[in-house]
């Protein structure tokens, strides 16, 4: 069976000592020994501590980003290989906001962000480095409206996981966060976040085999809260959480987990 993974994103919040209070809050509201993945997504220059403040405890790291480059003149970036250093796990990838938020806009007035084509570059970077990507996918209300929100989710998967060996597809998650449900506090339904995992699990099995699909795990996200993550977590095709706001309080991020575990490990 896939072992379901929570993730708290952080996002650019939270300052050195507020980041150190919520993990040892959060060290002592966890099992032991958890029978899921929990990970905590920082800014990239609070890893190191971040990586210190999680020793000795079932917590790993993720970092938001990164540069699919080993080393050389991109001023600002953070290639894989450094992320490594600070004892990351994970790394996500194509995030809504790298996609639609971040970056120059166009002469429409929307942002070019960051596109399927680099997140793939990303993606077999991290991979080559020894880290787990978290490919995030999602819909804008528009193409949803639209009735092209599965039509989306094949693009971005087929763009985004371009050129990747299938060998190391397993160690790939998928993050389905519909662009509408993010911070908004409007998540998805059960049953919407249910028929989207499967139709994404139906686009892995057609690029990496049905048994490499069948092991893939595929979190959902978007205002996933403590008292809407258990039924979300019920549905067959999700495996986990990636959680933003309510990652940043270690209670909700607490029952959020707990939430998982009831779901997926009764
Ligand atoms: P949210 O963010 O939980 O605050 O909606 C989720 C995310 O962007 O990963």
């Amino acid at each position: 069976m896939r072992r379901p993974f929570v993730a708290g994103n952080w996002k650019m919040n939270l300052d050195l000592p507020s980041a150190r209070a919520l993990v040892s809050e959060l060290r002592t509201r966890l099992p032991a020994a958890p029978p899921i993945d929990v990970a905590i997504c920082p800014s990239s220059v609070y890893l190191f501590p971040m990586a210190r403040a999680i020793a000795d405890s079932p917590i790993r790291l993720g970092a938001q980003n990164c540069y699919p480059e080993k080393s050389g003149a991109f001023t600002g970036e953070i290639s894989p290989q450094m992320i490594k250093e600070t004892g990351c796990t994970y790394v996500i990838l194509g995030h809504s906001e790298r996609r639609h938020t971040i970056g120059p806009k166009g002469p429409d007035g929307r942002v070019a962000g960051e596109s399927d084509e680099m997140v793939a570059a990303k993606c077999r970077a991290v991979l080559a480095a020894g880290m787990i990507p978290i490919v995030c996918v999602g819909e804008t209300l528009e193409e949803r409206d639209k009735g092209r929100a599965e039509d989306v989710l094949t693009r971005q998967l087929a763009g985004s996981l371009a050129g990747v060996d299938p060998a190391a597809s397993m160690d790939i998650v998928i993050a389905y966060e519909p662009v509408w449900a993010i911070g908004t506090g409007r998540n998805a339904t059960p049953e919407q976040a249910q028929e989207a995992h499967r139709h994404i699990r139906g686009r892995l099995a057609e690029r990496f085999g049905r048994d490499a699909a069948e092991r893939m795990r595929i979190q959902y996200g978007g205002s996933v809260k403590p008292d809407n993550a258990l039924t979300l977590m019920k549905c067959p095709d999700v495996d986990g959480a990636l959680v933003g706001g309510a990652s940043l309080k270690a209670a909700d991020f607490a029952a959020i987990i707990d939430g998982c575990i009831q779901a997926r490990c009764h």
